[in-house]
């Protein structure tokens, strides 16, 4: 392998420039060429292609968003678009790519690799934190410091009117931004998919604590929570069955992912861009770079796609005992 490629794909998160940073240094330390490809599949569709060294990712480690720009791309789904794409990788010299994304991007990269037998390797950048075979994924840790300095703000105001505040947090499907920054930020509820305990209860709750003299509360909403309402519908059901509370909603949308990532995410995308280029350079392909117990691993990309993350039920159980 001569000529590496890098891109980012799909939605954004605070760390994929650390983790570019780290796949064009690393490049460069084993004197590989690297190509930063632009917008994701889309770029390389189009061959929006850029060379990159050492120097071209001088200070960025610390920004946010991703200076290769992302987009979510119809045409790579498409064996037309992935025809394209391959062509301009070979017009370019590249012969493999490390892709940064979720799992839309894996899945991507997996069928291109099947149809071209182009060598490949992901690292998972999302806040999500949805990714199979790793604990984190790039940009989950400082969406949930994000996240919760902003629920801690929102807790000044809901204190000050006695107020209850619906937070709705970004991560797709699944709730583990919501759990985490629900226990960090002292929430009273945290609803997310994969525990849904129903309507009742959290009327049950609220009832509760407002009798035991808690002066604001705080309910964290995944926006995947299947408790069958929006956190507005849930906003008229409260104020319905239960009027001893003025209610108030707080999306907190797409202010998620932006922002400097945290120390954490720039060390772990450090890692992970060193072992994607290590592991093609090593003629391993299909894998995603992950971490398990602080060990930089890899995992077969088809599992990465197909496996779901586990919510961690133990941090269900704190959640559960600190709302007492
Ligand atoms: O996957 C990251 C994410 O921010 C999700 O949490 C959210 O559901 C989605 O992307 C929003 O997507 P878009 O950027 O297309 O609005």
């Amino acid at each position: 392998i001569k000529k590496i490629g890098v891109l980012t794909s799909g939605g954004d998160s605070p760390g994929m420039n650390a983790a570019i940073r780290s796949v064009v240094r690393t490049c460069a330390y084993m004197k590989v060429d690297c190509v930063g490809i632009y917008r994701g599949y889309q770029g390389m569709i189009e061959g929006d292609f850029k060379p990159m060294d050492a120097r071209s990712v001088n200070n960025i480690i610390n920004k946010g968003g991703t200076i290769l720009k992302s987009a979510r791309c119809d045409g790579f789904r498409t064996p037309e678009g992935r025809k394209k794409a391959y062509e301009q990788l070979k017009a370019e010299g590249i012969d493999a790519f490390v892709v940064i994304g979720g799992d839309g991007s894996f899945t991507g990269a997996m069928v291109f690799n099947q149809e071209y037998h182009f060598p490949i390797i992901g690292i998972p950048g999302t806040i999500d934190n949805d990714i199979f075979g790793t604990s984190n994924t790039v940009g989950f840790d400082t969406a949930m410091n994000t996240v919760v300095e902003v629920i801690d703000k929102i807790r000044d105001t809901a204190s000050s009117h006695n107020r209850l505040f619906f937070v709705e947090v970004m991560g797709r499907d699944v709730g583990h931004i919501a759990l985490n920054v629900g226990v960090g930020a002292g929430a009273e509820e945290i609803l997310i998919p994969e525990a849904n305990r129903g309507l009742e209860r959290l009327l049950e709750s609220l009832k509760r604590s407002k009798k035991s003299g808690k002066s604001s509360s705080i309910v964290v909403v995944a926006e995947g929570d299947k408790i069958g309402k929006s956190v507005f519908e849930l906003k008229e059901y409260v104020e319905e069955h239960l009027p001893i509370y003025d209610v108030r909603v707080s999306v907190l949308g797409h202010m998620q992912r932006g922002g400097a990532p945290s120390c954490y995410d720039r060390v772990l995308a450090s890692r992970m861009g060193v072992k994607a280029v290590e592991s093609l350079l090593e003629g391993q392909t299909n894998f995603m770079v992950g971490i398990q117990n602080n060990k930089i691993i890899l995992t077969p990309i088809s599992k990465a796609i197909k496996g779901h993350t586990k919510i961690d039920k133990e941090l269900i159980r704190v959640s559960e005992i600190m709302t007492t």
